[in-house]
């Protein structure tokens, strides 16, 4: 049976596909007990730090709600408010909030940042997005997918469109590999050079266990029989000065529907990790409009349409999150 108390949660590639199986099945289960209003406080008497220093909407209050249904205590921290970085060391901090809580949620840059929290805390950390992973995204994208396209992981295909070497990409290729998935990172050639070839080596390498297909492309070709087509910003949290070369580099591969067309599959169903600029709403994407950059990932016709399961997938991040906080720490 799978056990991971006192595990942390740093990267889908530290599990097997047998407990992130597990994690999803804890996810469905949560979510449907959520909605017969059945509370087990099963977190009663924890508590728990959520530590940022980038900016949040949904992680932040995924892991707030969460912790709140199950009755376990939460503090919020973000660089701004506490000593962490700037006045002392990210280990010391760690080895603090590790004798106060008995679990660390904590968002920033380098994943070695999450990686050293890890190893001095002594309790379980969970990675809420650095600059090369997203694992609870995944979860929550895997969970919509199982609600909404209906056939196994294994026989699924994710075409991610944009920025192939972001951290959604990344977060996506472990995923994928572990869970003997088909993904294809669609974007700019450009972008191929870039990408890390000894993580590639080590997803291909667990992509030939699983039977996964883990491809990178730049032909429409592959958009062909997507079940899923993704989408996130082009530009990340801290790479804003880099826009106007992105807007140029990746607007051949903005999801629009001809893209959606492209897949041959009426079904297909659209997914974003959000926030998106699929409008000229944000004051961001005004103020580069203005500017002569159109950021917009994807057109606002494909976001609201019926292929679209973005806010499915936005809930599922909570039910997701409470899933590896009870799972670690339960
Ligand atoms: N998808 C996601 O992580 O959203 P937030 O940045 O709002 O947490
Ligand atoms: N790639 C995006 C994901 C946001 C959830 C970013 O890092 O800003």
């Amino acid at each position: 049976a799978v056990n991971l108390k006192g595990r942390s949660f740093l990267t889908l590639m530290d599990f097997t596909p047998e407990e992130i199986r597990y994690m999803l099945d804890l996810a469905h289960d949560l979510k449907a007990k959520k909605r017969a209003g059945i509370h087990n406080e099963v977190l009663k008497g924890k508590n728990v730090v959520l530590l940022f220093e980038k900016t949040s909407t949904r992680t932040r209050c995924a892991f707030e709600v969460a912790c709140m249904d199950e009755g376990a205590g939460v503090t919020f921290l973000d660089s701004g408010s506490s000593q962490m970085g700037k006045k002392e060391s990210l280990e010391d901090t760690a080895k603090v909030l590790g004798r106060f809580y008995d679990g660390i949620e904590y968002r920033g840059y380098k994943q070695e940042v999450v990686e050293n929290l890890a190893k001095h805390a002594g309790v379980p950390v969970w990675n809420g997005l650095t600059d090369v992973d997203h694992p609870t995204q995944i979860l929550a994208d895997m969970m919509t997918i199982e609600e909404h396209v209906a056939k196994p992981l294994n026989r699924v295909k994710v075409v991610f469109s944009g920025d192939i070497r972001n951290n959604m990409s990344y977060a996506w290729m472990y995923g994928c590999a572990k869970m003997g998935m088909h993904y294809v990172a669609y974007g700019p050639e450009e972008l191929k050079a870039e990408l890390d070839q000894q993580i590639i080596a080590k997803v291909q390498e667990v992509a030939k266990e699983t039977g996964a297909t883990i491809e990178i492309s730049s032909d429409p070709a592959s958009l062909k029989g997507a079940d899923v087509l993704y989408a996130d910003v082009w530009a990340s949290m801290g790479e804003e000065a880099e826009i106007p070369e992105r807007v140029k580099l990746l607007t051949p591969y903005r999801i629009d529907m001809d893209m959606v067309k492209a897949t041959e599959n009426s079904d297909v169903v659209f997914l974003h990790c959000l926030p998106s600029f699929h409008d000229f709403e944000t004051t961001m994407a005004k103020t580069q409009k203005e500017a002569g950059y159109d950021i917009r990932e994807v057109t606002d016709e494909v976001f609201r349409s019926k292929h679209s399961k973005v806010f499915d997938e936005a809930e599922n991040r909570m039910h997701t999150i409470k899933a590896v906080i009870v799972a670690t720490i339960g």
